[in-house]
């Protein structure tokens, strides 16, 4: 029996495009009605790749999870920003998901960026991006780094302790300086106040000491902590960072002209989340520009995880639920339950007949380690060894965060576009 060719990125984008080239939506259509033709897409490109593999003669990397990415989700998140929050410009935070394809999609739909390292910088570089849309937001990164960026043509920097504005003064004075405050992230899921940002308090003696080593600053950064739920945070956070830019007005230390928002936002609160913005930006003034890293609004719906059983137990009881082991686990492809906190739930897919009695299920990854527990208890219909199941929301905090660790592969990525807009800016309608 011939056996199924593996995808390659460029393959899968243009023959699945070809194939479902019926599914292109015109941007007309409304968010929900688009997220649920990406849905479709993508279950039809899993079905397709999996119906052709013959679990009793295939090659082991015939079985290996795989990813399907949606470029079309992407450019709609992106327009979903700009209508909502077109005083705010996005820079997208590569650390979420580096991906090329993601970094071209937004290079080319005009966005900027926000990068932690070097290797960020370039990769967003290569892309054709002007080093004036690019923020290097990582205030502990090393004095070596942020001299690189600056040879990139990188100034915009974010900087929160004195030592960082002695290491300005002397190693790189041309830098645009925000000073970073440590907003409330206690609602958030991951507290990044905890390691980063200083207080009001501290933010005053900081612009002193700036002024006096005559250091550009240039503005006032936050971060209300990624995945946020506080949907008071953005309106809160804006107006601390407000005062402190009368505070520097008033005496006559700075005038800003920049204002960075940070991330936290979320693909379902985005809306409140949005319009509590919106509402502190009134009274930012209009001579400041407004700009945001938002990182897993962009992506995170984007990706579908597709994961096969190894093995099911059905007489073993792990506290009540049946034990199921697949191929993908928190060291790999679903290391977001670990680094981001998340709780992902799987689907189970294509099955002819699923049975409607569902069973309680405890699912683990594929590793040697006990560690490497994916949910401890979820229902499902009746699953069976070799049966695949799917994850949804994984393009946030996946691809980067994933090892290799015991060997286990990392999913590929299968790329198709339920977005015409989106593919045609990637080049991928000639290949159709
Ligand atoms: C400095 C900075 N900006 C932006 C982000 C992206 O945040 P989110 O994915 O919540 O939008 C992060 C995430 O850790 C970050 O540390």
């Amino acid at each position: 029996m011939a056996r199924p060719q593996i995808t390659t990125k460029k393959y899968a984008s243009s023959a699945i495009d070809k194939v479902d080239n019926k599914l292109h939506d015109h941007g007309s259509g409304d968010s929900r009605n688009s997220h649920e033709k990406s849905w479709q897409l993508a279950m039809r490109v899993m079905t397709k790749r999996i119906e052709k593999i013959d679990v009793d003669t295939c090659e082991w990397e015939e079985v290996l999870p795989f990813m399907v990415g949606d470029v079309g989700e992407i450019y709609r998140q992106r327009q979903r920003w700009k209508m909502m929050l077109p005083r705010v410009e996005a820079h997208y935070a590569v650390k979420c998901n580096p991906e090329p394809t993601v970094i071209r999609l937004l290079a080319r739909m005009n966005s900027s960026f926000d990068c932690a390292s070097i290797p960020e910088v370039e990769a967003v570089l290569e892309h054709g991006v002007d080093p004036s849309k690019i923020i290097l937001a990582h205030p502990r990164a090393s004095v070596r780094q942020k001299v690189a960026a600056i040879n990139h043509g990188v100034r915009q920097m974010t900087v929160d302790t004195k030592q960082q504005l002695h290491d300005a003064k002397k190693y790189f004075p041309t830098a645009k300086l925000l000073i970073r405050l440590a907003p409330d992230d206690s609602k958030s899921k991951c507290r990044l106040s905890a390691k980063f940002g200083c207080s009001f308090d501290k933010a005053k003696e900081l612009l002193h000491v700036a002024k006096h080593e005559g250091l550009d600053v240039v503005g006032i950064a936050f971060h209300i902590g990624s995945d946020a739920s506080d949907t008071q945070a953005p309106f809160n956070a804006t107006m601390l960072a407000r005062d402190l830019i009368n505070y520097a007005e008033d005496s006559g230390l700075y005038s800003f002209s920049v204002l960075d928002v940070g991330g936290g936002f979320t693909d379902h609160l985005f809306e409140p989340m949005a319009a509590s913005l919106k509402a502190a930006l009134e009274f930012i003034p209009q001579s400041i520009r407004v700009i945001a890293e938002p990182g897993r609004f962009m992506v995170s719906s984007a990706f579908r995880l597709a994961c096969q059983v190894n093995d099911i137990d059905y007489e073993g009881n792990n506290e009540g639920n049946i034990p199921i082991h697949i191929n993908a686990g928190v060291y790999s492809d679903l290391a977001n339950v670990i680094s981001d906190h998340q709780v992902r739930i799987p689907k189970l897919l294509c099955k002819q007949d699923p049975s409607s009695e569902s069973f309680r299920y405890r699912v683990w990854g594929p590793t040697c380690d006990n560690f490497d527990e994916v949910v401890k208890s979820c229902s499902l219909p009746k699953v069976s060894q070799h049966d695949w199941l799917y994850f949804e929301e994984m393009g946030a905090y996946t691809i980067p965060c994933a090892t290799e660790f015991n060997g286990i592969r990392r999913a590929d990525i299968m790329w198709v576009s339920s977005e015409r807009g989106a593919s045609s800016l990637l080049g991928w309608d000639a290949d159709i």
